[in-house]
């Protein structure tokens, strides 16, 4: 008994919990998911998974994307990047959903499941399901040799090493980096991104770990905001464009380890439905960084705040407006727009923990959950 807490002492590198240390390593991971593959002086993008089948994705009518939980969210923020920079249509299915419906899926499709664990039994058959559809099928997973990396045709690992918290973290962050350097590769094999953008894309990405590092250094403001809400009932989680993902995942941060109701909108959705929930007692957790939709986020922020709601901001450092209408502001270092989640994720993650720390509740191992199903 006291050898196993001494192992468990051990593999937490000194910290309290497997989550807390997780998304510290996050500017490790990232790095390590990149490695070798991410040529930024050459202009270069190595991946033999895509290097050896690029005609299958150049040649695709779209790209499915197929996950649950975090890892859809990564799947959304892909769908993002691909459809902006290489001009690709993509679709995000919850795997539960398109294994049931009979998808419109042919041998002109790529279909790419993203797995942390890659045993997850949903996506597991949607994988099964597309190939007997005639798709090329890829697979992004973190646990080498998995079942979900076998039944794949070809893949990418994130190399993001073990995740043992229930909660994803760098696993979302790392599948984040592997689904934008294909973007960018298919971007630039199929000539849809100036040289100049990609070569400004591929140095922003090499200093993302970086600027994690940087996010990672608010961590006793945030848990000072942690303190001031960990009694909320509610809470509501706001972002548009690249950011609306990231939204969902940071609500689902907070509910899957504090049991805190929370839900992700895309910000201006909120008039047709969350406004009427928002008073004097709902956080309302708004990514505004600097890029896309700034304006437009801003004004989503004097809605909220014309109706009493609490204002957590979550902007670019140096931020000056929205400083002036939220309760709270976390800054991220700038990057380009397409690269934000990789750095307002971090945040959200920090918030979720201190939270759920504050409330004594089982960080690693949340009630009810696993950290893969293996069962439908
Ligand atoms: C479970 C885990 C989540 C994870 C999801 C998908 O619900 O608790 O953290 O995002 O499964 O798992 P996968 O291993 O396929 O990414």
């Amino acid at each position: 008994q006291e050898l196993q807490m001494n192992l468990e002492q051990i593999e937490k590198g000194g910290y309290e919990h497997f989550m807390l240390k997780e998304i510290h390593e996050q500017p490790d991971a990232i790095r390590d998911t990149y490695r070798g593959r991410l040529l930024a002086k050459e202009g270069i993008i190595k991946m033999s998974g895509i290097d050896d089948n690029i005609e299958k994705f150049t040649n695709a009518d779209k790209i499915t994307i197929v996950a649950c939980g975090t890892s859809w969210h990564a799947g959304l923020v892909a769908e993002y990047i691909f459809e902006d920079l290489a001009r690709i249509p993509v679709e995000v299915e919850y795997a539960s959903e398109f294994r049931y419906r009979n998808p419109v899926i042919t041998n002109k499709d790529v279909v790419i499941a993203i797995s942390q664990s890659g045993e997850t039994a949903d996506t597991l058959a949607a994988i099964k399901l597309a190939k007997q559809n005639g798709a090329f099928v890829f697979g992004v997973c973190n646990v080498v040799g998995s079942s979900i990396a076998r039944e794949t045709h070809a893949g990418a690992y994130t190399h993001a090493g073990p995740e043992i918290g229930v909660a994803s973290t760098k696993a979302f962050t790392t599948q984040i980096t592997v689904l934008t350097l294909i973007a960018l590769k298919l971007a630039k094999v199929k000539g849809k991104i100036s040289n100049s953008n990609y070569h400004y894309h591929l140095q922003e990405l090499e200093l993302i770990p970086e600027k994690v590092q940087k996010a990672l250094q608010s961590d006793q403001h945030i848990q000072n905001v942690a303190k001031t809400y960990k009694d909320a009932k509610n809470c509501l989680y706001l972002g548009r464009g690249y950011n609306f993902p990231v939204a969902l995942e940071g609500a689902l941060k907070l509910k899957e380890i504090s049991y805190i109701h929370a839900e992700g909108y895309p910000a201006a959705e909120m008039k047709h439905g969350p406004i009427a929930l928002i008073d004097e007692q709902m956080p309302v957790f708004v990514i505004a960084t600097n890029k896309g939709h700034y304006e437009k986020v801003v004004s989503n922020i004097e809605e909220i705040k014309s109706r009493a709601g609490k204002i957590i901001g979550i902007v670019t450092e140096g931020d000056a407006n929205v400083k002036n209408l939220a309760d709270h502001i976390i800054e991220v270092p700038e990057t380009l727009e397409s690269l934000t989640p990789l750095l307002t994720t971090i945040p959200l993650q920090l918030l979720s923990y201190h939270i759920a720390v504050m409330l004594n509740k089982n960080v690693d191992q949340p009630r009810n959950l696993a950290k893969s199903v293996t069962v439908e």
